[in-house]
């Protein structure tokens, strides 16, 4: 790729610029009182691809919010990448835990970004990995070194499931057509330790809901006498883990895919330090399921965790009471083969099932997605591969990550193409928690990085 290097250092502070006035936008797809924001964000995304080369941007309704669809075809007979991103971001909350405003972006200098970061939410996730795409066209068009076709696909409820993408997706596959998928919403190991994301884990959400008597009750007249919600719920709940730290759920663990020693010692082999890791959080020890590493447990490992709790009175002072209901959502993150709908039926049978009379029990699913894992044999895993070679100097390190983008199964299904998860952010930039930040040595790396996948990829596929 001739001259990305003093294109990049030439447009550094546009490119910048451009990046903090779409976090200014609180695109949060959860909070429909930001519904009009989304709408903006939306057509400055469009605004943008259009500015960078494509031919058509389209925003696209849906029952939910709009996806926009963008394209560049240069040659129908060259092979064609489709981009995925979302411009939705996670709520703010806890709002006072914030050094500086989530929508009012700032440049900071850490430990881990010399060259500084920007602060506000979505930085990273995934507003500023989205447009590291943008940029890349805009470089490789205005430079005419655009190799192949390319096709953008930017949703707005990636954050909530999805919802409406899967439709979208079914009904469009012809237009949707590619070669391959690429993704820059994961992360890395470390700015001088390149990996590229191998697989994502599933997930199932639900929410529970227990039951007592019909009323909140006064705790004397009534203590001891009737079943307490929430002293119930949280005995359930304890007892979906074993003393190993095993989910106790039969039959959950049926279909974990086990992998060979060969492939453990593998895993190991990517440098992690157990003490930084403990100190990055404030805590005296790591914790979960016997008999596997860290890395083990938040990649290949399926997990129960509830992500609230909440019933009776949560007010300022006292109040004597046994409440009506109690309420937690639980999240169970996948591996794969473990088929998601299959394990939201097995957990609701089960939590049901462990309820002591006295009390009812009601489980809602929210949604799932499953896992995915992509081989490394694959020319768009080898492109990848030496993009960052290119770029970093380094042969990146395949790694499985623990989060999830639930759709990314989807696209293998309907669209029949594997998907190359090229993440920038690094765990520590604290997506979805308060002060989530980007580096810019990240975005910078990722726009230089992104021409060379698209090189690769075309000159490999003739
Ligand atoms: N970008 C994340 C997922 C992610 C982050 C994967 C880092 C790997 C490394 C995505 O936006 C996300 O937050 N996904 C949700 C699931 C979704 C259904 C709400 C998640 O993983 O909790
Ligand atoms: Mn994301
Ligand atoms: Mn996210």
């Amino acid at each position: 790729m001739q001259h990305i290097s003093s294109y990049i250092s030439k447009n550094k502070e546009r490119f910048i610029n451009e990046l903090i006035q779409l976090l200014k936008i609180p695109s949060i797809s959860a909070d429909s009182s930001y519904a009009k924001e989304m709408l903006t964000t939306a057509d400055l995304i469009k605004k943008s691809l259009l500015e960078a080369g494509c031919d058509k941007v389209e925003i696209c309704e849906t029952k939910g919010y709009p996806i926009i669809y963008g394209e560049k075809i240069i040659d129908s007979s060259l092979p064609t990448v489709l981009v995925y991103g979302h411009y939705d971001v996670q709520p703010a909350d806890p709002i006072e835990l914030w050094d500086s405003p989530p929508f009012e972006p700032i440049i900071k200098t850490t430990k881990l970004h010399p060259d500084g970061a920007i602060y506000a939410r979505g930085a990273c996730d995934d507003k500023g990995q989205l447009y590291m795409h943008v940029k890349a066209l805009e470089f490789m068009t205005k430079t005419n070194q655009l190799p192949c076709n390319v096709k953008f696909m930017i949703e707005g409820e990636e954050e909530v499931g999805s919802n409406n993408l899967a439709s979208f997706v079914e009904n469009n596959t012809e237009k949707l057509a590619n070669d391959i998928i690429l993704i820059s919403d994961t992360g890395m190991i470390a700015n001088d330790i390149p990996s590229i994301t191998t697989g994502l884990r599933g997930l199932s959400y639900v929410e529970v809901e227990v039951t007592g008597p019909n009323r909140d009750l006064h705790s004397g007249l009534y203590g001891g006498a009737v079943a307490n919600p929430i002293n119930i719920l949280t005995k359930m709940i304890a007892s979906l883990h074993d003393k190993d730290n095993r989910i106790t759920i039969p039959d959950f663990y049926n279909k974990v895919e086990k992998l060979s020693q060969e492939e453990r010692a593998e895993m190991a082999k990517a440098p992690f330090n157990k003490e930084a890791y403990k100190k990055a959080l404030d805590i005296d020890a790591v914790y979960g399921e016997k008999g596997y590493t860290t890395n083990e447990r938040n990649a290949i490992r399926p997990t129960l965790d509830v992500n609230g709790i909440w019933g009776g009175y949560i007010g300022e002072g006292a109040k004597t009471v046994i409440p009506s209901k109690a309420y937690a959502k639980i999240s169970m993150r996948l591996v794969p083969n473990q088929d998601w709908e299959e394990i939201t039926s097995l957990f609701t049978k089960h939590f049901k099932s462990i309820a002591p009379k006295g009390v009812t029990v009601e489980v809602t699913p929210h949604h799932g997605g499953q896992g995915y894992v992509t081989p490394i044999n694959t020319i768009g895993y080898k492109a990848a591969s030496k993009a960052y070679e290119t770029t970093f100097g380094k042969i990146p390190i395949p790694q499985r990550s623990g989060g999830s983008i639930p759709i990314v199964a989807l696209f293998e299904e309907e669209l029949k193409s594997k998907t190359i998860l090229m993440g920038f952010g690094l765990d520590s930039d604290a997506i979805h928690s308060p002060n989530e930040h980007f580096g810019i040595w990240n975005y910078l790396k990722g726009i230089e990085t992104i021409p060379y996948f698209y090189k690769y990829f075309t000159e490999m596929n003739n």
